[in-house]
């Protein structure tokens, strides 16, 4: 799968942290704020996990002198949910204590952990505390779980979501994501605690841009969180827009299913790869 890696060069920031910091040095400097991923999930083996954890904690001292306003995302797969809670638990610990002001995000996976992450998220949950979770417009339950969300002042990204899910339990049409979506973010935008609005579709930020206008919602109180090499235009022109933008950067040499979404989110990248492997 190496063969893939010069389509995933445009998704990742790097495959070590040393490069991975260039980059987001250089975004920093531009007026960006940055999340960072190191990249990893479905580990199934402790020492991975642990390895992870290590890595982020890594992260975190090599930036400790520049006083970035960084935010963390973490899969908790990755951190060893599959293998056991009790571990994974562990290991979240170690990275929200070593975090300290810097928000540590529990990404959202695929539906056989929704509710594990979300369970994870409200028991390490405490008042002013540096915790974030994402949700995703795509399933049916994310109402319910944005309510939550707001009633703890827990942070929320919101996604559409990138997994296959079945009918009974996710929108499949993009119109009634779309709707969803926009059902979401209106009230996370009026009482959420710090949300990002997490998406490159620009029909959906025209909307959120007049909601925000007529709402009188002030720039600092939400984001727009957009992927590192995904519609850098769209960033920028947020960013020249006086709005805070903070750009999703993951590293790390387990870059093979980040891209893989990636590639399956549009058909011009899968036609982009078959036409470079057939130049070869
Ligand atoms: P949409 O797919 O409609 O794209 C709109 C436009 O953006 C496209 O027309 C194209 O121009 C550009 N674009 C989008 N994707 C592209 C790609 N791969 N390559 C090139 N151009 C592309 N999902 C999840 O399940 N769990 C999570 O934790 C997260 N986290 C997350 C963080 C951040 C910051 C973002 C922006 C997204 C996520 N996602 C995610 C992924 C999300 O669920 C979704 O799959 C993608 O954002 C694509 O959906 P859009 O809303 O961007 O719209």
């Amino acid at each position: 799968m190496r063969i893939l890696y010069p389509f995933a060069k445009r998704f990742i920031a790097g495959e070590n942290l040393e490069t991975a910091l260039k980059n987001i040095y250089k975004l920093n400097d531009n007026g960006y704020l940055c999340t960072i991923d190191v990249l990893g999930e479905d580990t199934h083996n402790p020492g991975q996990a642990e390895n992870a954890r290590d890595e982020y904690i890594a992260l975190l001292k090599a930036i400790e002198t520049h006083h970035m306003p960084l935010d963390l995302s973490l899969k908790l797969s990755q951190m060893g949910l599959s293998i056991d809670p009790a571990l994974c638990r562990k290991n979240v610990e170690a990275v929200i204590d070593a975090a300290g002001q810097h928000t540590v995000r529990f990404d959202m996976e695929g539906s056989n952990l929704t509710q594990a992450i979300l369970d994870m998220c409200l028991e390490l949950h405490q008042p002013h505390s540096n915790l974030g979770i994402v949700v995703q417009a795509y399933l049916h339950r994310t109402e319910k779980d944005v309510a939550t969300m707001i009633d703890k002042q827990i942070s929320v990204r919101l996604c559409k979501g990138a997994y296959k899910e079945p009918a009974d339990i996710a929108f499949q049409d993009m119109q009634a994501i779309r709707e969803n979506f926009l059902k979401l973010a209106h009230p996370l935008l009026k009482e959420g605690h710090l949300p990002a609005i997490a998406t490159h579709d620009e029909t959906l930020i025209r909307h959120i841009l007049q909601f925000i206008e007529k709402e009188k919602i002030a720039p600092e109180t939400f984001y727009f969180e957009l992927l590192y090499g995904v519609r850098r235009d769209l960033q920028k022109h947020l960013l020249d827009q006086g709005y805070q933008v903070r750009i999703y950067v993951p590293y790390g040499s387990a870059w093979l299913p980040y891209t893989l979404r990636r590639l399956a989110e549009r058909k011009e990248n899968i036609l982009f790869v078959i036409k470079s492997l057939v130049q070869e």
